[in-house]
């Protein structure tokens, strides 16, 4: 993963690395490190911990240039120590070079590079890249980086700068994100958007095996074969606000408050005329008679909306639907083909595995759907068909308005799918339902946000958990054990509620926590059953329900967080709210760095 920020123009540029590497530090915050270039003086400061470490050591100094590269790590090879830390330097100490990806054939390169001499100070693959273009610089940055990518075999996405031609920076990008920032005399790259918005809403997205050089005032891009090519400047829509924590303490608690408006936004489009009218999925509409079978492939939070997705369109297209972990996909060697739709939702359009199974599908002549956030991002370009999801920037590492805005863009796919096949009784029933779903969101949020903090109270002494639920509920109930597990590092499982008794039981003692989610009427008693079997081995479950299944669950239940009355295939949506809560101010109760989780990232670019 990792993140990379690059500069180059008038004013100093370690304050404008630093500002940039903040908004990146969501994709990982092992160590930090800048280097800059003033004339031909290379300042190089790199620290082992998270940025606020570097920003410490840099603080005391004023390290005039103003050009140089940024970088945050999330470790891959080598240890997470102040001398794996990127920026990494050739022999001579001339040429920097920041990597986002994996090199996977460092070993090799390595090995040769010492036989010729080359002495390496670190444990990292990226360290290779600098000797690399070192042994091939022969006064030409762009054409020893050109070389140097020859050799490598992995994902990465690079920068570099060299003492000798302090005018300018050199970029590559395989299958890592880069971005170029477009300014008013200078220039700026970056792995994500966020981290250029304070300076610029131009951007030029770099293709698989682009290769651009940055001056002051002037940019250039070649492709693959080495041909300059001219590229388009995009306008991006975030804005700098967007990225900002807005006065709350946390991005993960600004998230998931910003349910309500990110949901309006998602709906408005579609929901603006007499036909539910969803941009980006015609083709798919019109091969609609065709496909026989849907997959639908993610990882994590994104995976877990997929199986509320896969309940969604079953029901709605009436042909099966498969839901796969990304990262186990393609390797199953799946029979796919033209007739079989591949969804692949994505927060971010850059999880490696997920374009994995992307590209697996496309060479089998699939036809494609991305369920994406992020516009311009690799999964984005390269699908056949893209929903967006319209979350906005999403900074915490564990995902909630993106999970919440997936899942209600199935709703949306099921809805428009659903009325054209004739599978849903009263389309405009439930298209009404979807239109107050903001409301009933910004309700639940004020109606759960005591209750959620008191619940969480109790898991202070606890160091493992269980959801269960039946049905949709039992997705969420996935969902609702990873939140809690990523950020208060509480162990938690989710179990289908019926399963408990097959063997997970064995494990319920006195005043264990149990979050039993129950949006569903036709499974109501069923799970008043499985709570029974809780509580009756000492289990202290919490439900989340409906607040007209109130009357009926009351005495059933230690605690009980009421969300309102829906829609029962919309319910899953408000019953995600509480849960976020709950694992929230778990983790905050426990002093854990919410936004940051330890060893995670948010965009994993890596296997
Ligand atoms: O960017 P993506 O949606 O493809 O990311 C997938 C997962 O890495 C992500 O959902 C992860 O599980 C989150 N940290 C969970 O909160």
């Amino acid at each position: 993963m990792c993140g990379i920020v690059g500069y180059i123009g008038s004013e100093r540029a370690v304050p404008i690395l630093v500002e940039g590497l903040k908004k990146l530090e969501y994709r990982g915050y092992d160590s930090a490190g800048v280097a800059v270039l003033e004339e031909d003086q290379l300042h190089l400061r790199k620290s082992a911990g998270n940025l606020a470490v570097l920003d410490k050591i840099i603080q005391k100094e004023k390290i005039p240039g103003c050009m140089g590269l940024g970088h945050t790590r999330w470790a891959t090879h080598g240890a997470p120590t102040d001398k794996n830390a990127h920026p990494h330097l050739d022999c001579a100490g001339e040429i920097a070079v920041v990597h986002n990806g994996i090199i996977e054939n460092f070993q090799e390169i390595k090995a040769e590079l010492e036989k010729e001499g080359h002495s390496f100070a670190t444990e990292t693959d990226t360290e290779v890249v600098a000797h690399l273009i070192e042994k091939y610089y022969e006064g030409e940055l762009v054409e020893a980086v050109h070389r140097a990518t020859q050799d490598l075999a992995g994902s990465y996405a690079l920068a570099v700068i060299h003492r000798k031609t302090p005018d300018r920076i050199v970029a590559f990008r395989q299958d890592s994100p880069l971005i170029l920032g477009i300014g008013a005399d200078c220039h700026f790259l970056a792995s994500d958007i966020p981290a250029l918005l304070p300076y610029t809403r131009e951007v030029v997205i770099l293709e698989e095996g682009e290769m651009a050089e940055l001056k002051k005032q002037s940019f250039r891009v070649w492709d693959p074969g080495g041909q300059e090519r001219e590229k388009e400047i995009e306008q991006v829509q975030w804005d700098v606000q967007m990225a900002e924590k807005k006065g709350y303490p946390h991005y993960m608690l600004k998230e998931i408050y910003e349910q309500p408006a990110v949901l309006r936004q998602l709906l408005q489009e579609p929901l603006s005329g007499d036909q539910v009218e969803i941009p980006g999925v015609k083709k798919i509409l019109e091969q609609m008679e065709d496909i026989e079978r849907i997959f639908i492939v993610a990882c994590g939070t994104a995976y877990h909306s997929g199986l509320i997705g896969k309940f969604l369109l079953e029901r709605a297209w009436g042909i099966p639907v498969e839901v796969d972990v990304a990262s186990e996909f393609r390797y199953r060697e799946p029979l796919i083909g033209d007739k079989t739709l591949l969804i692949v939702v994505s927060q971010s359009g850059e999880t490696a595995d997920t374009l994995g199974a992307l590209r697996y599908a496309r060479a089998r002549q699939a036809p494609t759907l991305g369920i994406i956030n992020v516009r311009g991002s690799t999964i984005a370009r390269e699908a056949d068909n893209v929903l967006f999801i319209e979350a906005g920037p999403e900074i915490a590492v564990a995902s909630t308005k993106a999970f919440f805005n997936m899942v209600a863009a199935f709703n949306l796919l099921a809805l428009k799918i659903g009325g054209q096949k004739g599978n849903i009784i009263s389309p405009e029933k439930l298209e009404e339902k979807l239109r107050e779903l903001p409301a009933l969101a910004e309700k639940t949020l004020q109606g759960v946000e005591e209750g959620t903090r008191q619940a969480a109270s109790y898991f202070q002494k606890w160091n493992h958990a269980f959801f269960v639920g039946r049905g949709l509920d039992y997705c969420l109930a996935l969902e609702g054990a990873l939140k809690l597990k990523e950020i208060s590092y509480i162990h938690a499982e989710a179990h289908a509620a019926g399963e408990l008794k097959h063997g997970t039981l064995a494990l319920i003692e006195e005043g264990i926590p149990v979050i039993a989610i129950i949006t569903r009427e036709d499974l109501l008693e069923k799970m008043v059953s499985n709570i029974q079997e809780i509580r009756a081995r000492g289990g202290y479950v919490i439900g989340i329900a409906p607040v007209d299944f109130g009357p009926r669950l009351g005495e059933e239940l230690d605690r009980l967080l009421l969300i309102p009355a829906t829609e029962g295939a919309l319910a899953p949506l408000l019953a995600t709210i509480p849960l976020q809560l709950l694992s929230y101010h778990a983790a905050r109760l426990r002093g854990c760095p919410i936004d940051q989780p330890r060893n995670l990232a948010k965009s994993v670019t890596v296997e």
